[in-house]
């Protein structure tokens, strides 16, 4: 970022006070958002699972949150799922919506219900991913860091847009691997880490927007300093 155009669109992204949270798997890190959100009085509108046999959906309502099983199909994107859920987040009034888990791509048409900029990508939907991104996308961040041999791992919050794990990054926590690490202990402490950093940007977000900059086409967005709870400048050119 070196030129500075007259007018860069600034903006703020604010978590609406109704947000929800989308899972398909064990649900560490939904029930992290969830005791969280409970915790700060901020619980999620709405739990959204597609997989049957999802210990969430016993969780979820054990904790009063409403509880919906969607049904999906297993590959592709699924528009009649994408319907249902939009149906459940316009009942509820959520405008931002958690991903912790959730392992289906989104379509467009389901996007552009949270957009923010659909030219830019920008939208109001946020991802968990196991891997230091660019690093590792798609399915078995541990695994592909284990079996690289890679001294550092780690995870990636980032806001989702029509790419796959190609959002803007809004965090990303940095994990050295020990000497003697099996995979498992990576993804046990990785796990643990995640629960947490997902847990501090609920909280930051419950209380500060995000922001970010369009400029000659290009969207920058500030990342998140989970430990000091500010956001991290861009440098020089957007102080
Ligand atoms: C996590 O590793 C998350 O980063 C990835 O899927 C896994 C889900 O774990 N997207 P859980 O269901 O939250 O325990």
């Amino acid at each position: 970022m070196t030129s500075k155009s007259e007018n860069p669109d600034k903006g703020k992204l604010y978590l609406s006070p109704s947000f929800a949270i989308m899972a398909s798997g064990t649900g560490t890190n939904a029930l992290a958002l969830i005791d969280h959100g409970i915790e700060i009085g901020r619980p999620p509108a709405c739990l959204i699972v597609n997989r049957e046999d999802s210990p969430l959906l016993k969780t979820g309502p054990e904790r009063s949150i409403p509880t919906f099983y969607v049904p999906a199909k297993k590959t592709g994107i699924d528009e009649e799922f994408e319907k249902k859920v939009i149906e459940i987040c316009k009942r509820y009034s959520v405008s931002t919506l958690f991903l912790a888990g959730f392992m289906k791509i989104l379509g467009p048409n389901f996007l552009e219900y949270f957009k923010v900029d659909e030219h830019q990508g920008l939208f109001r939907v946020i991802n968990i991913h196991p891997s230091l991104l660019p690093k590792y996308p798609g399915l078995g961040g541990y695994e592909k860091a284990y079996n690289e041999g890679d001294r550092e791992f780690g995870h990636t919050l980032h806001l989702v847009n029509t790419g796959v794990d190609e959002g803007p990054i809004l965090y990303q926590k940095i994990m050295k691997r020990e000497d003697g690490d099996t995979l498992e202990d990576m993804m046990n402490r990785g796990k643990k880490e995640e629960n947490l950093s997902y847990q501090k940007l609920l909280q930051y977000l419950t209380k500060e927007p995000l922001e970010y900059v369009i400029e000659d086409h290009s969207l920058f967005v500030k990342r998140v300093d989970l430990d000091q709870m500010t956001l991290i400048n861009y440098g020089e050119l957007y102080e």
